[in-house]
């Protein structure tokens, strides 16, 4: 029985992961980060919807989307972290709890990669922990919820 659901939304270019910059990224691939996070929901008793796109449009309209239909968000959006206010307002906007995921050490990186427009909505950030950061995201997630759920 899950108590809630958390929508894991991926953003451009996540899609090629397993081949892209692997020295960067890893070896797993994005089913691979997918199935991390719904053994993790199964785990956590949370349902978990696991999206990606190259599209900032459509990443803000699973966004409004999930305004009615989940309790909480973890974000990877890739490049647009760097670049998208309209992302940011998106999850502003929803008001839900968020979780900003990078895959690698964004800050170890080149000095566009330093800035977030995310970060200033999340409620937490897990940078450069590889694919196991979705992992401890929803780990995150589910006690925030389970906190909210109690108060
Ligand atoms: C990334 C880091 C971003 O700077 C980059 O544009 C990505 C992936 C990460 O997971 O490490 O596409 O978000």
């Amino acid at each position: 029985m899950t108590f809630a659901s958390v929508l894991v939304l991926n953003g451009p270019n996540l899609n090629l992961l397993g081949t892209r910059e692997p020295a960067i990224y890893g070896s797993e691939t994005l089913d691979d980060v997918a199935r991390l996070c719904r053994d993790a929901g199964e785990r956590l008793d949370l349902a978990v919807d696991f999206c990606q796109s190259n599209a900032e449009h459509q990443l803000i309209d699973w966004l409004h989307a999930a305004r009615t239909k989940v309790d909480g968000i973890v974000i990877n959006p890739a490049a647009f972290t760097h670049t998208s206010v309209a992302i940011a307002d998106a999850l502003s906007a929803i008001q839900k709890p968020v979780i900003e995921v990078h895959i690698s050490n964004v800050h170890r990186r080149e000095a566009f990669r330093h800035h977030s427009y995310v970060s200033a909505v999340a409620e937490g950030i897990i940078v450069g922990c590889g694919t196991q950061g979705y992992v401890l995201a929803l780990e995150r997630m589910a006690t925030l919820l389970k906190n909210r759920a109690a108060k």
